[in-house]
């Protein structure tokens, strides 16, 4: 039972019960885990970053065919057809927007115009200072340890510099798994939680069980931070496939990710012009190097592998370290439940001190 004192800003900003977030994992945040998570009390992104406009559109329907909960929608303001997907997200009334890298003040105007909550994921404090004055009203503060593309700067010490540079409410994000990191976060001043990795392994998610092995065998060891998947730093579980790339040269990288554009595009249905655009728009706002925006191409690819057709060693698994230390599949139910106990005991232990 939800403990009246975990009501937080952050919760009754996205309106739900418990001041957690299941954060956005391309491939894995579908309309089923986004609604599951929000039935159970917590607050659900979509992943939009893969998908072109009309999936995008028919998944955000289907969120709301599942839960009458509020949610939100994840996506990259530089993606072909992201302004489509804009339009979807005012149109079928999200709750909230997540994004990461690359802003774009026009699509933000656009969005709290529409009463929609702005919620960037940071890295660094200046980045969070930077993501408050384009708009946002909530920052998720990732730390290094944390799924996908990340930081160095670890959670324990990136969290109470974002609290003291911004006065939004502040999520936790980067190793979160218990109700016990729930009362930690908020005891350093956050308003919540939020967890992708966690979520990533639950009954609803649609990882298939060979993927979700590889994931339980891994310690908090095995998962390494890699440029060699996209160009930016990616945490992912150490497999063959990450040791491959990083053995490889230059140009056998640059033909990979080439093939990777060539079926991205398939894939996408996106034009050469829109992926250019999309890519020159990334070697501009994230300063990647020629390399680099090429290579970009291979991250959904390489990660569809792995998530969607089940070929563990073939794909990229991103991971947070938290990894190493989750070995069950619980509903989202289940896990909001354990996670509120747990946090209960936590703060019943503090009490008799
Ligand atoms: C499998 C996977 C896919 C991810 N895909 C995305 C994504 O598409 N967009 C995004 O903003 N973050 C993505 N992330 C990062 C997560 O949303 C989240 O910030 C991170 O997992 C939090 O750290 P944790 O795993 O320690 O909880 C992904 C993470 C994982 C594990």
């Amino acid at each position: 039972m939800a403990n009246a004192t975990l009501d937080t800003p952050l919760s009754r900003s996205l309106g739900c019960r418990y001041p957690i977030i299941q954060t956005a994992m391309g491939w894995v945040a579908t309309p089923e885990l986004v609604a599951a998570t929000c039935n159970a009390g917590a607050f659900g992104f979509l992943a939009c970053a893969t998908s072109r406009p009309q999936q995008a559109e028919a998944d955000i329907r289907k969120v709301t065919e599942l839960t009458d909960r509020p949610f939100g929608v994840n996506f990259l303001m530089e993606q072909p057809g992201a302004a489509e997907i804009v339009d979807a997200i005012v149109r079928y009334g999200a709750k909230a927007a997540s994004y990461s890298r690359s802003p774009k003040r026009e699509f933000i105007d656009k969005l709290k115009a529409a009463d929609i909550l702005c919620v960037p994921t940071v890295g660094a404090a200046r980045h969070a200072e930077k993501a408050v004055e384009l708009g946002a009203d909530i920052i998720v503060a990732q730390g290094g340890e944390g799924g996908g593309h990340t930081g160095i700067v670890p959670t324990s010490l990136l969290l109470p510099q974002v609290i003291d540079a911004v006065d939004v409410p502040v999520a936790a994000a980067g190793g979160f798994h218990s109700g016990q990191g729930l009362v930690a976060a908020l005891a350093y001043g956050a308003d919540g939680i939020a967890m992708g990795t966690r979520f990533m392994l639950t009954a609803e998610s649609p990882v298939p069980d060979p993927t979700v092995d590889r994931y339980f065998k891994a310690s908090v060891m095995d998962v390494p931070v890699t440029t060699q998947v996209d160009g930016l730093p990616q945490r992912v579980v150490r497999n063959e496939l990450v040791a491959e790339l990083e053995a490889s040269s230059s140009v056998a990288l640059l033909i990979r990710a080439l093939r990777s554009a060539l079926e991205y595009r398939k894939l996408s249905g996106a034009s050469i012009g829109e992926l250019i655009s999309a890519a020159f728009s990334m070697r501009k706002n994230d300063k990647l190097t020629r390399s680099q925006m090429i290579m970009a191409a291979n991250a959904p690819i390489l990660i569809k592998r792995a998530m969607v057709e089940g070929v563990p060693s073939e794909g990229v698994l991103p991971s947070g370290q938290v990894t190493g230390v989750i070995d069950d599949r619980p509903t989202c139910a289940e896990l909001i439940e354990r996670l509120m106990t747990e946090a209960d005991g936590a703060l019943a232990r503090l009490n008799q001190h």
